[in-house]
């Protein structure tokens, strides 16, 4: 696991943006694994600014996103679909048939599952991007006595639709379950890019990085992966010695 700490968000931002660029340009089709929520808004900025640029293009990328909330159509403007659409891929130059995300409509979320780590299972990820819970989820992986190894349906925990109700209009209209990949499919990644920042989160980030490996902490399960880069901002990074 290779820690790396940055004085400021813009810092973490371009160094991971450049992270992506540089597997981009190693790849002749290459594979994103995305995250959505407040940490990636920044990283994804500067992707879309290398590609204004024409450092950077799109047209042979893959995506696969993370988790989606089941009840929202790609419509929502909460629904990761949305999200993904707003704030990257309207910006850059990557087909639409390339951008994958869970279907939270899907009749049957049990096929839209298995679809979904069967297609990741033809094109593993590359790199996958990833944010922290405040209670150690990865993906919405929540804490438990069990984790789930592959995409699958998920309860989201009090704590996360709390944490999530600042972008809807009240705390009854965040969804309750997600579909999420499981960390399994996570952790078949060829590397994974952990970034994290705030004060908010610099016991979870010590919990999931320098404490025991455990279903209680979904992120602790990154220890077991040969190739974890985590990006930390000052405050993120202020538990670890
Ligand atoms: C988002 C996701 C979540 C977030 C985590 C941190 O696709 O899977 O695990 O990465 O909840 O969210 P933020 O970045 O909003 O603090």
């Amino acid at each position: 696991m290779q820690i790396i700490r940055f004085d400021t968000a813009g810092e973490l931002d371009a160094y991971a943006a450049n992270v992506m660029a540089e597997t981009i340009k190693s790849k002749n089709n290459p594979v994103l694994g995305l995250a959505t929520g407040s940490t990636p808004l920044g990283i994804y900025d500067k992707m879309a600014e290398l590609y204004r640029g024409g450092q950077l293009s799109f047209e042979r990328v893959t995506t696969f996103n993370l988790d989606e909330y089941v009840g929202l159509p790609a419509n929502h403007e909460q629904s990761y679909a949305y999200y993904m659409s707003k704030h990257l891929f309207s910006k850059i130059n990557i087909p639409k048939n390339q951008t994958n995300l869970p279907n939270g409509i899907a009749e049957n979320l049990e096929q839209e599952c298995a679809g979904y780590e069967a297609k990741l299972e033809s094109r593993p990820i590359d790199i996958q991007l990833l944010g922290l819970g405040h209670n150690g989820h990865i993906g919405f992986n929540e804490p438990g006595e069990t984790l789930s190894g592959k995409t699958h349906v998920v309860e989201l925990k009090p704590e996360t639709r709390k944490a999530n109700a600042r972008f809807f209009d009240s705390l009854d209209d965040v969804p309750k379950y997600a579909v999420t990949m499981g960390v399994g499919s996570i952790l078949k990644a060829n590397t994974i890019m952990l970034a994290v920042r705030g004060a908010d989160k610099a016991a979870i980030v010590r919990e999931a990085l320098t404490g025991p490996i455990t279903t209680k902490v979904p992120a602790s399960l990154l220890q077991t992966h040969p190739r974890v880069l985590v990006l930390l901002d000052r405050e993120a990074g202020r538990m670890l010695e």
